[in-house]
């Protein structure tokens, strides 16, 4: 139920919100009796439930001087249709203008809402956005991210208690929390040198959707064990097991052949053995007891066969598409697997899912042999799509290692959340990739995704940008609060780094396995920084410098101001034709093997120094010794990240030497720099 501005205000009051005092008047004359209580002038509008936007039907009446205004105001808003009275307030002093808002989101629940107010607030979506309940630190980076931080802060004549906002977004995360709202805009709030004041109040009471999941930790941890127990199998059958090396049955089989310790029993019951592979072939499930169980037979037949692998399997995934994300007959069948799961001691990984590859372990338990090629590493990419897994494999099979490849599919029974859990506590994984099209447990996911970050990064990629924002919603939160804006401010919240496109997840991914995440921030000596911690770039040609910087800046990064003392040391190692300040123009006194060293030496103890990022373009006939550098990188204690232009094998080399030194390596500057951008926001927020 929607209440009028009157009522919605006393409820805000109540929470110790500063409102413009607000007087509702059903008659003409009490109009005149409230306006002469309050003091010329004063402000009049429409009360109504059915009215959203009040200024678009008229229903706004500013500066009403005297008592004849009074009347004449009163009987112009009466007279707009859906009108149930006249509200009539003080006229407030103009100031900052800002939106306050919360609306309900079907994935996450409640959400809060920040930005430029006024009119204009749909059209400069200029906000950002947090999970109810917020901490202080949640109100802050609300208000940072968002162009009024800078107004706050002064401009134009204009300045503002950002103190008294962070309250006021505290306060309104409270009310939320507490009460039954659905939605509610404070727009305009008009924000102070000294405090603000809500001038116009709008709040939907409802139901709230429900928030987490709510389970004991009992579950939590048996759902952790035995999802270790089903990504680690020591045999696994393969149910539509094959002879035809093009069918899914044949090539799974051959996927897990790379490894001879895994227990293979191929299930089939026309077949004997499975050529080529020297498998022998069972004729059913019941005589094999497992830790996991492939399916590989057509949608109408795997209800059948996952009943026939209770209390003999641990695990089952199901290859099969053909089931949710197909049509009507396929989510009854879906629905079907997700009961059998609940009510049985049994996981079920997909359907509707090319596998999952434990490169750890050497378990490829896919249909694509080629994932057993795959670098062991200490990245756990969690995918939604197979399509995307196969892209990252052809993309980055050389430079990046995994621990695990893991699709999930249509998530019947395991989702997101409860691999997070498992990731959280798994000691080959050091960084987590996610690469995510839409959930359906935002506010789980949320939750996994804040207990993993707290250990270990978490980089997130989030499709469907581009898809349309709730533009039919009621109130102007609603419609500011579009699904992709919600995911990301949720993932931001819970700390994960939010990247945009798919190289770049695995770009950062790669890069905090080699730096080592926040932890290496203890190594950075940064305590003495008075001013922000920032990166500096030093290259070898000037115009990598800048283009880095271009891109660096552009993706929210901040150079370091580099110290007098480290200026001046500059000044004496580098000739004079060359940058000395951030950008540093190393010049050929790269080839200076004593210079090069004391410069990044120099800037190493710099603490405003947060990461030192290094360009280098070698032409084919001008070779460096990788010796020469590597020997002066391994003295660097800052972390770094390297853009090194070369040819194939020239980079190739540098690459593995370099990395195994801790340094990520890239060959371009557009990746190397929003690396760095990212490295230095996630490392010294
Ligand atoms: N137990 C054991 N084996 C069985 C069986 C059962 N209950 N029922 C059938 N089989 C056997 C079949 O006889 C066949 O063996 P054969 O090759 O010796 O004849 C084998 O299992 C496979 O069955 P088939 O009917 O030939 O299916 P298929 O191989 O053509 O297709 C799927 C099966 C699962 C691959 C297919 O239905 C499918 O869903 N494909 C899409 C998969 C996909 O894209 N997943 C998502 C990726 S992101």
């Amino acid at each position: 139920m929607l209440l009028l501005e009157h009522e919605s205000k006393k409820l805000l009051e109540g929470y110790g919100i500063n409102t413009a005092r607000c007087i509702f008047a059903e008659k003409e004359d009490d109009a005149v009796k409230a306006a002469i209580s309050l003091g010329f002038p004063v402000a009049m509008k429409v009360a109504s439930r059915e009215i959203t936007h009040k200024s678009n039907v008229g229903g706004v009446i500013l500066e009403v001087k005297d008592e004849k205004e009074v009347r004449d105001a009163f009987r112009r808003l009466i007279r707009i249709k859906h009108a149930e009275g006249v509200n009539v307030q003080p006229m407030l002093e103009r100031g900052i203008e800002v939106i306050v808002g919360a609306t309900e989101n079907e994935q996450f629940g409640s959400i809060l809402m920040f930005g430029l107010g006024g009119v204009f607030v749909e059209a400069i979506r200029d906000i950002s956005m947090r999970l109810i309940p917020i901490t202080r630190r949640d109100a802050e980076e609300m208000i940072k991210e968002t162009k009024v931080y800078g107004i706050l802060k002064g401009y134009r004549g204009f300045k503002g208690d950002l103190e008294a906002l962070i309250e006021l977004l505290l306060k309104v995360s409270r009310i939320v929390e507490r009460e039954d709202i659905a939605e509610m805009d404070l727009n305009p709030v008009f924000v102070y040198e000294k405090g603000y004041a809500v001038a116009d109040a709008r709040i939907v009471k409802g139901r709230k959707r429900k928030g987490a999941g709510g389970e004991t930790r009992e579950t939590i941890e048996r759902k952790i064990e035995r999802i270790g127990e089903i990504l680690n199998p020591r045999s696994v059958a393969v149910i539509g097991a094959s002879n035809q090396p093009l069918k899914v049955g044949y090539m799974v089989l051959k996927s897990l052949s790379t490894n001879p310790e895994l227990k293979i029993y191929p299930i089939n019951p026309n077949l004997e053995e499975i050529e080529g592979l020297k498998l022998k072939v069972h004729p059913s499930i019941e005589s094999v007891k497992a830790d996991l169980a492939i399916v590989a037979v057509p949608a109408d037949k795997v209800i059948e066969v996952v009943k026939d692998c209770i209390g003999r399997v641990k695990g089952v995934l199901i290859i099969s598409s053909g089931f949710k994300e197909a049509d009507e007959r396929g989510k009854v069948l879906q629905n079907e697997l997700a009961k059998i799961a609940q009510e049985n001691e049994i996981k079920i990984i997909g359907p509707n899912t090319f596998g999952i590859v434990n490169v750890r372990s050497s378990i490829n338990a896919s249909f694509t042999p080629m994932f057993s090629k795959l670098r062991k590493g200490s990245i756990a990419l969690v995918s939604q799509s197979g399509g995307m897994c196969h892209y990252f494999m052809q993309n980055f099979i050389e430079d990046v290692g995994f621990s695990y490849i893991l699709h999930l599919g249509n998530r019947c029974d395991v989702d997101f959340p409860e691999v997070l859990r498992f990731l959280k506590e798994d000691r080959n994984t050091k960084v987590v990739a996610l690469y995510i099209e839409g959930v359906e447990k935002g506010r789980e996911l949320f939750e996994a995704v804040s207990e993993l970050s707290e250990i270990k990064p978490v980089v997130v990629l989030k499709a469907g940008k581009s898809k349309m924002a709730d533009v039919v919603s009621r109130s102007h939160t609603g419609s500011l609060a579009g699904d992709y804006g919600v995911f990301i401010s949720a993932m931001k919240q819970a700390n994960a780094i939010v990247v945009e496109t798919p190289l770049e997840l695995l770009d950062v991914s790669k890069a905090l396995e080699r730096i080592g995440g926040k932890e290496n921030k203890k190594e950075s000596k940064i305590d003495d920084c008075s001013d922000d911690v920032g990166a500096v770039i030093a290259t070898v040609q000037a115009g990598l410098g800048f283009t880095c910087l271009d891109i660096f800046e552009e993706r929210g990064g901040n150079l370091a101001k580099l110290s007098d003392e480290t200026i001046k040391r500059l000044h004496e190692l580098l000739p004079p034709i060359t940058m000395r300040d951030n950008p540093i123009d190393l010049s050929f006194s790269v080839l200076n093997l004593d210079a090069f060293r004391e410069v990044l030496k120099t800037l190493s103890n710099d603490s405003c120094v947060g990461l030192i990022v290094f360009l280098l373009a070698v032409s084919p006939s001008w070779t460096l010794p990788h010796e020469i550098i590597l020997d002066i990188l391994r003295e660097v204690s800052k972390p770094m990240v390297i853009v090194y232009s070369s040819t194939p094998d020239d980079f190739r080399e540098l690459r593995v030497k370099a990395e195994s030194l801790g340094i990520p390596t890239y060959p371009t500057i557009e990746r190397g720099a929003r690396v760095a951008a990212r490295l230095l926001s996630y490392m010294f927020p």
